[in-house]
């Protein structure tokens, strides 16, 4: 291709990407209540912010799930078959699977995102650490059907879901993506995935409303990104973040309150908002350790191991896909 298509094709694409967000954007926006996919949190400022939130001594998950990868890691190991394509749904900082690589014979990393350049540069990484390592980037939307590289066909093949990222699929998304997921890297696949667990209310609060007010930023960014991306004109001062728990549905609920009534306006539609009025912006959903296994089993996997902290505040589990 030649530079001049490629920056068309790239121009495209954005124009594509930038539209879907425009009409998801406007679509959440004036339906009641109002909500906006968290999908939308993770442009390059928001990805800082989430790892920022990582960080944060409120925010238990991150750690929590890498002590057990790092406590597990034997265990780990010998249930996964050696010389196995190491899939990966979503890249983000490469801390947890160079654990996995580290412990287990991997002969290729297949990680999987829809940011191409970002994989790229985690790719770059990788190789320096593990260089006999086949890596083979996938620019894809995981959550939808893409193919594998024809080079890890033959190979078995592991997924790798870490970070209770299934907590922000409402439970028939996420059983969906089970699927799927099952589906891409096929029979005889295991799978490796990390689930928060439902725990004192006060702690899962606190994760959410750290002293420092990154998630408040993280949360806000989503109105940062319509004002630049979509033209829109929020007063980010006039939202306040809000995350609770709702113990009914067991997940906590992130929200943006408007401050006062207000209209705001994207791509010359008007929005208004009450005083109160609340745009629903992630769930986070917690699971007890037989409401996973149960979605895993409906889902077309059969759990083979389930480790959790000594706290009980985190799990990873150990998947086989179901023939059936
Ligand atoms: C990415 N995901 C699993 C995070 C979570 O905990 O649901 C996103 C997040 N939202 C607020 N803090 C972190």
């Amino acid at each position: 291709m030649t530079m001049r298509a490629a920056a068309l094709t790239e121009a495209h694409r954005l124009d594509e990407t930038t539209s879907a967000f425009a009409g998801e954007a406007i679509a959440g926006l004036t339906q009641q209540p109002k909500q906006l996919s968290p999908k939308y949190f993770y442009d390059v400022t928001g990805s800082e912010l989430f790892e920022q939130i990582t960080r944060l001594p409120e925010y238990y998950p991150t750690r929590t799930e890498l002590g057990i990868l790092r406590d597990r890691a034997a265990e780990i190991a010998a249930i996964i078959p050696d010389n196995a394509a190491l899939v990966e749904f979503g890249a983000g900082a490469t801390t947890k699977v160079r654990l996995l690589l580290d412990a287990c014979e991997f002969s290729a990393y297949v990680p999987v995102d829809i940011s191409g350049d970002f994989l790229n540069a985690q790719a770059r990484g990788l190789k320096k650490d593990f260089p006999h390592l086949q890596i083979y980037p996938v620019t894809a939307d995981f959550t939808t059907p893409f193919a594998l590289p024809d080079r890890v066909k033959a190979m078995p093949k592991v997924g790798f879901f870490p970070g209770s990222t299934l907590g922000n699929f409402e439970p028939h998304e996420a059983s969906r993506f089970l699927r799927s997921a099952r589906d891409i890297l096929g029979h005889g696949a295991q799978m490796l995935i990390g689930v928060d667990l439902e725990k004192n209310e006060r702690v899962l609060y606190d994760a959410y409303n750290d002293a420092a007010g990154v998630t408040a930023r993280f949360n806000l960014n989503v109105l940062v990104r319509i004002n630049r991306e979509l033209g829109g004109n929020f007063d980010l001062s006039a939202f306040t973040h809000r995350a609770i728990y709702n113990r009914e549905r067991h997940r906590i609920e992130m929200h943006l309150i408007s401050n006062k009534s207000q209209t705001v306006r994207i791509q010359g539609r008007t929005i208004s908002f009450r005083i109160g009025e609340s745009i629903h912006t992630e769930s986070s959903y917690k699971y007890s350790l037989d409401r996973f296994i149960a979605l895993a089993k409906g889902s077309g996997w059969t759990p083979a191991a389930s480790w959790t902290d000594p706290d009980g505040m985190f799990s990873v589990h150990a998947l086989v896909a179901s023939s059936d």
